[in-house]
């Protein structure tokens, strides 16, 4: 049976994206990004018309995303059990974080790109994100939050695993560059609770781990600043990802430990965009990541049906806690 995205839904991407359709596109073309950097990113709004083949529903039913009983906490223990359990491999490049490592460069360039061009920077200049406060929510090792520093970010990090803090606060307290970092094992409502706000809230890789999908947006949206940036990348829920970065990555090539990625958990992106328009996020642009196995890369694609990367803005008649409001020159 094919699963398909309800015609309801598909309206509801298209007028968001056209409602939001300009915000992403600064017009200043001297700030435009070089085609190196993103090489082949899209339009979101052409992804309800370009949605990748269904996979069969999941196993948890229709009611996904943000269905389900109302959870206080975004933990799910038996997630944070698997990260804890190899949290001293952060940063062992061939171990079970090797396809993070490898993604790395590229998940950067899609966040270099768009947060310079939604926040008017030069993406050439050597810390194109001087001057904004960031948070990588669910960090692990800190391997994204340490070159967001370098980028000049402030950045805070936060993850569920102490043993995860503790490792990435050692990693980056060796280099001038990256000590600044603030490493926090907390949760993202937890700082919401603090009434803590973000010029760009960045969390890549978590959402397929946490417990509620919906409230995990809706607390990555409390974060941001109205006009603030968000940055959301995960797995596809479709046969392509069940093949690839599950049958493939888990079980043939051993790259991750078995049962690191749990199907019915995976999030397709029009699930993800609906969820962070719930949580007042317009998705503005969303690329792919494709592994070319000849030489062992990733580069970004129209191609969402697998890994996926999402850049969204916060509504600006969201109210903010503190008054505070994304900084755009
Ligand atoms: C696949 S790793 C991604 C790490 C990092 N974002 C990256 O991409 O390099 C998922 C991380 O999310 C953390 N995590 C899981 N659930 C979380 C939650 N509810 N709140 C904060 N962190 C969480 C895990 O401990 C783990 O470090």
């Amino acid at each position: 049976m094919l699963r398909r995205v309800p015609h309801s839904l598909r309206r509801a991407l298209v007028s968001s994206a056209s409602t939001h359709h300009g915000r992403a596109q600064i017009p200043n073309p001297s700030h435009s990004p070089p085609q190196a950097l993103l090489p082949q990113w899209r339009r979101y709004a052409s992804i309800a018309s370009s949605a990748p083949p269904q996979p069969p529903s999941p196993p948890r039913g229709p009611s996904r995303p943000g269905g389900g009983a109302p959870s206080v906490s975004s933990l799910n223990p038996a997630e944070v059990a698997k990260f804890a359990a190899i949290a001293e491999t952060w940063w062992d490049s061939n171990g079970p974080f090797k396809p993070l490592h490898l993604m790395n460069p590229t998940r950067l360039s899609f966040i270099r790109s768009t947060l310079c061009r939604y926040f008017r920077r030069d993406p050439y200049s050597s810390k194109p994100l001087k001057g904004l406060k960031v948070i990588d929510v669910g960090c692990g090792g800190g391997i994204l939050s340490e070159p967001l520093a370098r980028m000049g970010a402030t950045v805070t990090a936060i993850d569920a695993v102490d043993k995860n803090i503790k490792i990435a606060s050692i990693h980056a307290a060796s280099d001038p560059t990256t000590a600044s970092i603030e490493y926090c094992c907390t949760t993202a409502e937890e700082l919401v609770k603090e009434k803590r706000m973000f010029d760009a809230v960045i969390s890549l890789e978590v959402i397929e781990h946490v417990a509620n999908p919906l409230e995990f947006c809706e607390s990555l949206s409390a974060l941001a600043v109205p006009n603030g940036a968000t940055v959301v990348s995960t797995i596809n829920r479709s046969m392509r990802a069940y093949a690839t970065a599950i049958v493939a990555a888990e079980y043939i090539l051993g790259w991750l430990p078995k049962g690191t990625h749990e199907w019915s958990k995976l999030v397709t992106p029009e699930e993800l965009a609906l969820m962070l328009q719930k949580a007042s996020v317009s998705v503005e642009e969303m690329a792919g990541f494709v592994y070319n196995p000849l030489n062992g890369e990733w580069s970004l694609s129209d191609d969402i049906s697998v890994n996926y990367i999402a850049f969204g803005v916060k509504k600006s008649g969201t109210p903010s806690t503190d008054g505070a409001e994304a900084r755009l020159p």
